[in-house]
């Protein structure tokens, strides 16, 4: 594998949870694997669990791991071909990548959306240039518009705890203060499509995500209507996709804190676990109670990542031969 960005890079998805069962188990198996291999990990945004997941994962495979924050000790970096670099930019992009390349074997990349523009970040403009520029396998560790380490690390969840054959599982749309890329719901949705799973998706008028990633999945514009049953409520906020008015691409729509995930929309379900990637802002999107119910998966999902990751890294490695 030269690029994780999809649920499709992975290939048969019966054969890459098991695989995830297998690393669960025995998560040093593969030790050999990665000996004097180098992981460069390059954050343009902060992160918690992504750091620390996948430079847990890169050890478990005997990798050596160097970790960049761009904007902590680094020359802030232009991005944009053409610019005359008269500000506070220093190095652009299309030197920095084959430099960073030069020093490790496989490339992860966070790098958000700026919300300048949807077809910017839409593009993937800096992930594309990794790809294209590094000459290395590039990982994408939350980009503009996905983040498949996640969706996939909640997959492995679903598999682990669901307590049927073809769960329900809803991706529900919860209020909060700041504008939030649609990365998490975009892959969410693109796995779930692909999952053994009844999927279903509710937001308030106006938050439809990409059709590209949310493909033919059930939208229901009704919260109360689309928890009844659910064996899984996965929250999350996004801004405005922009898919019907494009100039309101990243706009706050809506505020509503009816949509706050609490025991009077959870009592509708089939008594759901209740999943989130984190991190969350307690109260807007979800109250105290039920991300701390028995039913509540955030740990477990978070703790998930490491094995995501190590599957990823694993597959990466072995093309690398
Ligand atoms: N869920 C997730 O990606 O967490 P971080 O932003 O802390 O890495």
């Amino acid at each position: 594998m030269r690029v994780f960005r999809s649920v499709k890079d992975l290939g048969n998805l019966e054969e890459a949870l098991r695989e995830a069962a297998e690393i669960k188990a025995d998560r040093f198996k593969y030790q050999e694997l990665g000996r004097n291999k180098t992981a460069l990990l390059i954050f343009f945004n902060n992160s918690l669990r992504t750091r620390l997941s996948t430079q847990k994962a890169a050890m478990n495979l005997g990798m050596n791991v160097i970790v960049l924050d761009v904007n902590q000790g680094a020359w802030k970096l232009e991005t944009e071909r053409g610019v005359v670099m008269d500000g506070d930019k220093s190095e652009h992009l299309l030197e920095a990548i084959p430099v960073m390349a030069s020093y490790c074997d496989i490339i992860g990349v966070r790098s958000f959306a700026t919300f300048e523009s949807r077809e910017n970040d839409y593009e993937e403009k800096v992930l594309e240039q990794f790809i294209k520029y590094s000459g290395k396998p590039v990982f994408f560790m939350e980009s503009a518009t996905v983040h498949p380490l996640q969706s996939f690390a909640d997959l492995i969840t679903i598999e682990e705890y669901k307590e049927c054959k073809r769960p329900k599982v809803v991706l529900t749309w919860a209020p909060h203060p700041k504008a939030l890329p649609q990365a998490v719901p975009n892959s969410f949705a693109e796995w779930m499509n692909e999952a053994d799973v009844d999927f279903v998706v509710t937001h308030p008028e106006g938050y439809e995500l990409d059709p590209q990633f949310v493909g033919d999945a059930k939208v229901e514009y009704d919260q109360m209507k689309a928890f009844e049953g659910a064996d899984f409520i996965y929250a999350k906020n996004w801004s405005c996709p922009g898919v019907t008015r494009p100039e309101d691409y990243g706009k706050i729509l809506s505020q509503d804190m009816n949509w706050t995930v609490s025991q009077r929309q959870m009592a509708v379900t089939n008594n759901a676990f209740f999943m989130h990637c984190l991190p969350v802002r307690r109260n807007m999107i979800v109250t105290d109670d039920v991300i701390e119910s028995p039913r509540s998966l955030v740990i477990p999902e978070a703790a998930n990542r490491e094995i995501s990751a190590t599957v990823v890294l694993k597959r990466m490695l072995e093309a690398l031969k």
